[in-house]
């Protein structure tokens, strides 16, 4: 059977590496990092890399960039990793200028820029992926959160050159696989966010795995509706309305139990006035909208999550750009700390800018750094980008 290599099980020194990373990070309006979890998880990889004596040549992607434009540069990230790599010199490259890498020393990481200012990257363009291998004797993808992107630095690279998975890599496929393919039980599944269409594969998969689904966010919404109430002025899909009843009726068939919110929080985007309501309370004519979860759903979903030996959690359950409506989700994320006899799995894009109280994140089994290739990856339990790396 055809597997992966990781570089820790190979002997990968004195090399020129072409490293695909997801730094990817979240940024603030000025272009300054809000979050470095991706850098920091990739951290590893680098140091493991460089410790045995090899050149690094990082490839990253930042954000969705239809051309070169310099407010996603990834000058950044370069300033970032450079304050996590002592002893060396982070020098980030426009273009692929082969001599720069090739005159390069030891004592430097080149950084390329973000490789989505170049057209092949996402049409997966085969003399883009030639060019790119030309920079590098070996590849390394440690880039779990983007490997479900038929892009060329993910899929074709490895074709070029002998290639490795990362550390990063190898910790998310391991624990990820771990928890789907033996979740301990009662296993429960908390799902949020606001829309159903990019959840419903995530939520037939978790129907086959977990004995409670969770329901907050938006997305409960279509969920209150098909089950024939009233939610007033609140974001509910109603085309999916019947999808939301197939998903209801799959559950009973396979006893999944599936917890709706029993009462909400509401009000209006982006005010701060709120109240809280029974779900049977509100009525079609309400000019307010659900925006979180009410203290009583969240008791009933505290308690579920207090039992649990295996946790996995993916979305905020409310409105968490408006602080005020972000309880809920703090709620979730609490109550999951403070379990400590569960494994628990917790990814997502949002669900990660979801969390603010970093201080209990050692408290997570894993935090994922993938958004839709960590659903996807539960999904299929496997993604292209890993797939490409397989010898
Ligand atoms: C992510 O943030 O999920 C990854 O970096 C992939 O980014 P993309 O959705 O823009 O391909």
């Amino acid at each position: 059977m055809k597997k992966i290599r990781f570089i820790d099980e190979v002997k990968i020194q004195n090399k020129k590496v072409l490293l695909r990373v997801d730094f990817n990070v979240s940024l603030n309006p000025n272009q300054t990092i809000a979050d470095d979890f991706r850098i920091q998880r990739s951290l590893p990889t680098v140091n493991y890399l460089l410790s045995n004596g090899n050149k690094l040549v990082i490839i990253s992607h930042l954000d969705r960039p239809k051309k070169r434009d310099d407010k996603l540069s990834l000058k950044p990230v370069a300033k970032r990793l450079q304050s996590y790599l002592k002893g060396y010199k982070v020098r980030l490259i426009g273009n692929f200028e082969k001599e720069k890498i090739n005159n390069s020393d030891n004592k430097e990481v080149i950084l390329l820029e973000n490789i989505r200012f170049y057209p092949g990257e996402l049409k997966n363009n085969q003399n883009f992926a030639k060019k790119l291998a030309k920079l590098g004797e070996v590849f390394v993808n440690d880039a779990f959160g983007v490997c479900h992107r038929v892009n060329a630095s993910i899929v074709s690279l490895p074709k070029y050159l002998p290639s490795y998975g990362g550390l990063l890599l190898k910790k998310e496929i391991e624990m990820i696989s771990k928890i789907i393919n033996h979740p301990k039980k009662p296993t429960v599944a908390i799902i949020g966010g606001a829309k159903i269409t990019t959840k419903i594969a995530l939520i037939n998969k978790l129907l086959s795995l977990a004995n409670y689904l969770l329901i907050g966010g938006g997305l409960a919404n279509t969920f209150l509706c098909a089950q024939g109430y009233n939610i007033g002025n609140s974001f509910c899909e109603y085309e999916k309305v019947e999808m939301a009843k197939k998903i209801l009726f799959k559950a009973a068939q396979t006893h999944t139990a599936i917890l709706l919110p029993s009462d909400a929080v509401l009000g209006k985007r982006e005010e701060n006035k709120t109240i809280v309501k029974n779900i049977e309370e509100i009525k079609d004519t309400d000019s307010l909208s659900i925006l979180d979860i009410g203290p009583e759903t969240q008791a009933k979903f505290g308690m579920a999550i207090s039992h649990a030996k295996t946790i996995i959690w993916n979305g905020p359950v409310g409105y968490i750009e408006n602080p005020v409506f972000k309880r809920g989700t703090d709620f979730i994320y609490y109550s999951i700390t403070q379990n400590s006899q569960a494994t628990s799995l917790v990814g997502g894009g949002d669900t990660l800018a979801a969390i603010s109280k970093k201080e209990y994140l050692d408290k997570i089994t894993h935090l994922s750094t993938g958004g839709g290739a960590m659903l996807e990856f539960i999904e299929k339990g496997e993604l292209i980008g890993i797939e490409a790396l397989k010898r």
